[in-house]
């Protein structure tokens, strides 16, 4: 047992013993199966074309004010970019259509058809918070992109590669899919339970400051039975900025991840957040870039699979507990380059009904050092 499981072991029944949040819904309305794509808007489609072809993309079709983009899986679209004043506008889920319907009976809605192009029917619901989803059925598909055979490795002492030399492609790494989204909330308890009632999804680990009945963090993945599934697929977190924090997409190792961190870098006209490392909670090597819009994104690879058995973990949130190694967080990741507009955001939440008082403001801040 390493140092980071040790600390997680001795406070965890604590934790768990405070938390008033539940780990899974006993009864969910629907469940839905993972994320399909993510929409944002963007003034100038050509412009964020660039970057998310830079990132990994491809551009299936474009349509009128529409740009659709895929990975290597087989989704028709893992990011759609819409024209119009820059924003992360919507996700959408897939969910098999007996699923849907009970939604759509739920919300006293009926499905639409989506265009021919994407296929299928959806419906569009609200977070607590107010952020647009899509739970989709039925979706067009595309045939897939086969994964690059990985070359041969010369361990130190099993050498698998003789007579033969690597070479790499020096291109944007086509990444694999769209894996997870993370939002800051207001209120933790009601958009927690909110996912796990109302999609299914099930509570892979909740990260707590001291002495609080609500987490600080909590990584929900979907519930796909005994069929293992990304450890989160929807990540929410009580952090000043609400709304979206990033947007992950997968890669296949972390070579990728590091050739994807220098071409990015290489363009230099992209803002790197955060990276490389390995977190904690999920397992990924990770990396995080800015688009030119300022909204995250980031590539992992080795990501944890967890099925509907495993039980939900409780932990300490601190400046550590998101990495296992790698640099320290940075102040963008954090959100501490523009203390001004932190400080704005900060007082105004104060005097709304909202889960950030200004305790948890100072816990927060002795949290992250
Ligand atoms: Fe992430």
């Amino acid at each position: 047992m390493n140092a980071i499981s040790e600390i997680t072991d001795i406070q965890q029944a604590a934790f768990k013993a405070n938390c008033n949040v539940q780990e899974r819904s006993p009864n969910p309305i629907s469940k839905v199966t993972g994320l399909a794509y993510a929409v944002v808007q963007r003034p100038d489609l050509d412009s964020a074309t660039k970057f998310f072809e830079d990132f990994g993309l491809l551009v299936t079709q474009k349509s009128g004010d529409k740009v659709y983009m895929r990975g290597r899986s087989n989704s028709h679209h893992a990011l759609v970019i819409e024209r119009g004043s820059a924003a992360f506008a919507r996700l959408g889920f897939y969910a098999e259509e007996a699923e849907l319907n009970k939604l759509a009976k739920h919300f006293k809605q009926t499905p639409k058809t989506q265009d021919s192009v994407l296929g299928g029917k959806f419906i569009t619901i609200t977070t607590p918070d107010g952020f647009p989803l899509e739970i989709n059925c039925g979706l067009n598909s595309l045939p897939t992109i086969n994964r690059k055979e990985s070359d041969p490795w010369n361990y130190s002492d099993s050498k698998e590669r003789i007579n033969d030399c690597i070479r790499k492609d020096i291109a944007p790494v086509l990444v694999h899919k769209l894996g997870h989204s993370v939002y800051s909330i207001t209120n933790v308890k009601e958009s927690i339970e909110w996912f796990q009632n109302t999609l299914g999804m099930i509570t892979s680990d909740f990260q707590f400051m001291n002495d609080e009945e609500i987490p600080s963090s909590a990584f929900l993945r979907c519930d796909c039975g005994d069929t293992p599934t990304d450890h989160h697929t929807i990540a929410l977190a009580l952090s000043p900025e609400l709304g979206h924090v990033h947007t992950a997409f997968e890669v296949d190792s972390m070579e990728e991840v590091a050739m994807a961190k220098d071409w990015l870098e290489k363009r230099k006209q992209y803002k790197h957040s955060w990276g490389m490392g390995r977190h904690i909670l999920g397992s990924q090597i990770f990396d995080y870039w800015r688009d030119q819009e300022g909204d995250l994104f980031e590539h992992y690879a080795d990501g944890d699979l967890f099925d509907a058995k495993v039980p939900t973990g409780y932990h300490p949130f601190h400046k550590q507990s998101l990495h296992q190694w790698g640099p320290d967080i940075s102040n963008d990741f954090a959100g501490l380059n523009h203390p001004w507009k932190l400080i704005k955001i900060v007082i105004k939440r104060l005097f709304s009904k909202d889960d950030l008082t200004m305790k948890r403001i100072k816990k927060l801040g002795k949290a992250m050092g």
